[in-house]
C-alpha cells in the first residue's frame, strides 16, 4: 500500500498565527491528511515550528529578550492554536531539538564530503559597532527601483523587487543606525547552476499540467532566469552551527535547516521507521505551503535531497495563493490580522465556522480575500441556514413521530430514488476534487448533499402526511436520516468538531469511509442520541465589534509578545464636510525633485516639487523623518490650490499629504504604480 508523507510549511516562531496562515497550507493539509486516514491510507502528517533564522533574532531584539525566550513563547502558542483549530498533526516538532540540530547537521556534512559546495569569499556588510556581519533583513535602505527610502536588504516591500543588500541606496544597519562597511567572509554555496543542468531542469518540467499551474508556472520562470549559485551558511550566532572543522561564528542558512526539519520530526515520531516514509519507493512526499515558499519546495530542497542521495523527491507542492484581509495584505507587523487565539477568546466553540469560511473562500488559484460580511454570510446562510437546518428538521420530525428512532423503509418514489442515486454517485466526485487538491469544489460537494436534503423534505413535506400515510413519512425520514449520517461522514476532512457532534446526535461510530458508502447507514430501529444545533446565528453587533477591532489595528503602534497592545492616542473624526467642499481641492500627483534644509528650522525641509504643470516649492515639516537624499525622486500627492503661505521666510505652494504608519514613521502618500506628474486624484 502506497505511504503518504504530507507535511505543512514549517511556521517561523516569531508570532502568533493568523487566518493566511490557516487558509494557506494548514488547512488544505489538514483536509487532505484527514480524507486520506478517512480512506484507510498510511499517511504521516509532520510539522513543527522554523525557529532558526533572522525573523526570530529579529522579534527577540525588538522584545528585549533571548531568542530561545521567543520560540519558547511562540512554539507553546502556535502549538496550541494548531490543535485547538483541528488541525491534526502526527508530530508538532521544532527546529530547536537536538534531533534536529544532528540531522542538519549530517545532512549538511554529507554534501560537504561529497564536495558539492562551492567555497567562496565575498564582500559583506558588517556593522563595526555592532561588530557582526549583518543579515538582508537587518540592512535598511532606499530601493534603486522605487526609491521606497525602507526597503530591505532582501525585498522592497512597496514594489515587491528582490534585492541584494548591495543594491540599496544609502545602506543602514538595522542594528546600531550606521552605515555598514563591506568586509570579506567565507561561505559555502549549493551550486543550483549546475544542479539545473544535470537533472533539476528536466525533473520540473516533467511536472508540467500534473502540478498547479501557479507552481509550475513560478518554477519555470526561475527555471527560465537561469539558476545561480546559493549560500547555504551565514554569519550569525543562531542556528545549527556550520559543522566544518575551524570554522566558528556561521551557522547554515534557515532555508537549508528548516525542510529538514520535516525530515527530524519523521524521525522523531518514528524512531525506527522513518525511511520507509522518506526512502521508500512506495511512498508518497507532499509538501503544503504558501506560495511565498515555493522556490525552496520546488527547486531548493529537491536540489538538496537528490544531491544527498537515497531520498523520494517531493510528488507534489500543492501551494495556496494568499489571503488578504479586508482588501488589505494580512501583516504581522502591522498587526492587520485576524488572530486564531483572539478569534478564540471571541467565538469559543466556532472553530469550523472559521474552517469553513476559508476554505469555501480559500485562495487556491488566485489571492483572495476574507470579510468579516462574508464570515457571517457564510455562518448565517449556509451553515446555519443550509446544514444545520436540514439536520435540526430530520431530527425535530423523527423526535416528534418516531420517538427518536431511525424509521423503517417502504416502497420508494421516483424522488426517494434519484435523492439515493445523487448519495451513491457523491463520493467519486468527492474524491476526485480532493485528490486534485480542489478543497473549495470539494466543500460546495458536501454542502450540495445538505441542499438535497432540505430540497428533498421540501418536495415530500412529510409534516403534511402523517396522519393519512405514516409509511411514507417512515420512508422520508429514514431517507432524511440516511442524508444525514452521510452528511456527517463526509464533513469529517473540513468540519471535524460538527462531524464529532453529529455523530454523537446520531448515534453512530467513527468509520472509514469504505465502511459506509455503498451501504445503508442505519438499521431501522436505530436509536438517535440527543439533538442540539449545530450551528447558531452570529449577529450584526458581533461582526461589527469584529470590524471595529480591526479598524484599530490599523493605529496600533506594537505588540508585544504578551499581547499587551500600545494604541496611540487617536483624534476624533473631524466635521461632516460636504462634497462641494471636498472637490474645491485641487490634489494631484507631483515629484519630488529637490530637497534642501530649512535654516534654523529642524522640523522643516524644503522641497522643489514637479506637478506636471509647473515647479514649485513646498515647504513641509517632515525634516525628522526623512534624509533629504532618500526622497528625491519620490511621487507624492499635493493638495496643489492651498493658499500660499510664508513659512520660515519661503513662500510654500501647497502641501504634500503623509499618513503614519504602524511604527509611528512617516509614509508618503503615494500611488502604487508610477503615475504622470499633474494627475488630478479624485
Ligand atoms: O515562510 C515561513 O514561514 C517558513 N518558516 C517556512 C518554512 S517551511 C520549511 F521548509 F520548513
Ligand atoms: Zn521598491
Amino acid at each position: 500500500m502506497s505511504k503518504y508523507l504530507i507535511t505543512a510549511a514549517l511556521p517561523y516562531a516569531n508570532g502568533p498565527l493568523h487566518i493566511g496562515h490557516l487558509a494557506g497550507c494548514y488547512l488544505p493539509s489538514d483536509i487532505f491528511v484527514r480524507y486520506l486516514r478517512l480512506q484507510g491510507r498510511d499517511v504521516k502528517y509532520i510539522c513543527g515550528s522554523d525557529e532558526h533564522g533572522v525573523a526570530i533574532t529579529i522579534r527577540a531584539r525588538k522584545e528585549g529578550k533571548t531568542p530561545q525566550e521567543i520560540i519558547d513563547l511562540y512554539h507553546t502558542q502556535i502549538r496550541d492554536s494548531f490543535k485547538e483549530f483541528g488541525i491534526s498533526f502526527d508530530i508538532y516538532h521544532r527546529t530547536s531539538d537536538p534531533i534536529h540540530h544532528q540531522t542538519a547537521s549530517d545532512f549538511f556534512t554529507t554534501l560537504y564530503d561529497k564536495k558539492l559546495f562551492l567555497e567562496e569569499e565575498s564582500e559583506q556588510y558588517f556593522d563595526e559597532e555592532a561588530n557582526l556581519f549583518l543579515a538582508d533583513r537587518y540592512i535598511t535602505g532606499t530601493c534603486p527601483n522605487c526609491a521606497n527610502p525602507n526597503a530591505y536588504g532582501d525585498q522592497c516591500e512597496r514594489c515587491g523587487t528582490s534585492l541584494s543588500p548591495k543594491e540599496l541606496i544609502n545602506p543602514q544597519s538595522q542594528l546600531s543606525g550606521q552605515a555598514p562597511v563591506l568586509r570579506t567572509t567565507k561561505h559555502w554555496y549549493l551550486p543550483l547552476d549546475k544542479i539545473q543542468q544535470n537533472w533539476l531542469n528536466d525533473w520540473i518540467m516533467s511536472k508540467e499540467g500534473y502540478w498547479k499551474k501557479n507552481v509550475f508556472g513560478q518554477c519555470k520562470s526561475w527555471l527560465d532566469q537561469g539558476l545561480q549559485p546559493r549560500a547555504v551558511t551565514r554569519d550569525l550566532d543562531w542556528g545549527v552551527p556550520v559543522p566544518i572543522k575551524g570554522v566558528t561564528g556561521k551557522v547554515l542558512y534557515v532555508w537549508f535547516d528548516a525542510p529538514i526539519g520535516y525530515i527530524s520530526a519523521t524521525k522523531a515520531l518514528l524512531p525506527d521507521t522513518w525511511e520507509d516514509y522518506w526512502k521508500g519507493k512506495d511512498s508518497k512526499l507532499i509538501h503544503f505551503i504558501g506560495k511565498d515558499n515555493i522556490v525552496f519546495h520546488c527547486i531548493i530542497f529537491p536540489a538538496m535531497l537528490k544531491e544527498h542521495g537515497g531520498y523520494n523527491l517531493p510528488e507534489n507542492v500543492p501551494a495556496n495563493e494568499f489571503l488578504n484581509l479586508e482588501g488589505d495584505k494580512l501583516s504581522t507587523s502591522r498587526n492587520w490580522a485576524v488572530w486564531l487565539h483572539e478569534y478564540l477568546k471571541d467565538f469559543h466553540d466556532k472553530q469550523d465556522v472559521l474552517r469553513y469560511a476559508l476554505c469555501a473562500s480559500a485562495p487556491e488559484t488566485k489571492d483572495n480575500d476574507f470579510t468579516w460580511k462574508e464570515f457571517q454570510d457564510r455562518n448565517n446562510n449556509e451553515l446555519v441556514a443550509v446544514l444545520g437546518n436540514f439536520i435540526n428538521r430530520t431530527f425535530v420530525l423523527t423526535e416528534k413521530y418516531f420517538e427518536n428512532k431511525v424509521p423503517p423503509i417502504s416502497a420508494l418514489s421516483e424522488s426517494d430514488l434519484d435523492c439515493l442515486q445523487i448519495l451513491r454517485e457523491a463520493p467519486a466526485k468527492l474524491t476526485d476534487s480532493i485528490e486534485r487538491y480542489r478543497f473549495r469544489e470539494s466543500l460546495a460537494g458536501v454542502m450540495d448533499i445538505a441542499r438535497l436534503g432540505n430540497k428533498y423534505l421540501a418536495d415530500n413535506e412529510p409534516w403534511k402526511l402523517y396522519k393519512t400515510n405514516p409509511d411514507r413519512v417512515a420512508t422520508i425520514l429514514n431517507i432524511a436520516l440516511e442524508i444525514s449520517g452521510f452528511l456527517s461522514y463526509i464533513m469529517e476532512p473540513f468540519l471535524p468538531f460538527t462531524a464529532i457532534k453529529l455523530r454523537a446526535m446520531l448515534n453512530l461510530p467513527s468509520k472509514q469511509w469504505s465502511e459506509v458508502f455503498g451501504g445503508n447507514i442505519f438499521e431501522a430501529g436505530h436509536q438517535l442520541g440527543t439533538a442540539s444545533l449545530l450551528f447558531s446565528k452570529i449577529e450584526d453587533d458581533i461582526i461589527l465589534q469584529q470590524m471595529e477591532k480591526l479598524n484599530a489595528s490599523r493605529t496600533v503602534l506594537a505588540t508585544s509578545s504578551t499581547g499587551n497592545i500600545t494604541k496611540p492616542t487617536l483624534n476624533p473624526f473631524k466635521e461632516t464636510t460636504s462634497y462641494d467642499d471636498f472637490s474645491k481641492m485641487d490634489l494631484r500627483v507631483g515629484t519630488i525633485i529637490a530637497a534642501e534644509k530649512v535654516e534654523k528650522a529642524d522640523k522643516l525641509l524644503k522641497l522643489t516639487i514637479d506637478t506636471g504643470l509647473d515647479q514649485r516649492t513646498v515647504v513641509s515639516g517632515i525634516a525628522l523623518h526623512f534624509k533629504t537624499e532618500e526622497i528625491i525622486g519620490q511621487q507624492v500627492t499635493l493638495l496643489a490650490n492651498l493658499a500660499p503661505r510664508k513659512i520660515k521666510g519661503i513662500e510654500s505652494m501647497g502641501m504634500i499629504l503623509m499618513a503614519e504608519d504602524a511604527e509611528g514613521k512617516l509614509i508618503f502618500m503615494q500611488p502604487s504604480n508610477k503615475t504622470i506628474n499633474g494627475s488630478s486624484i479624485s
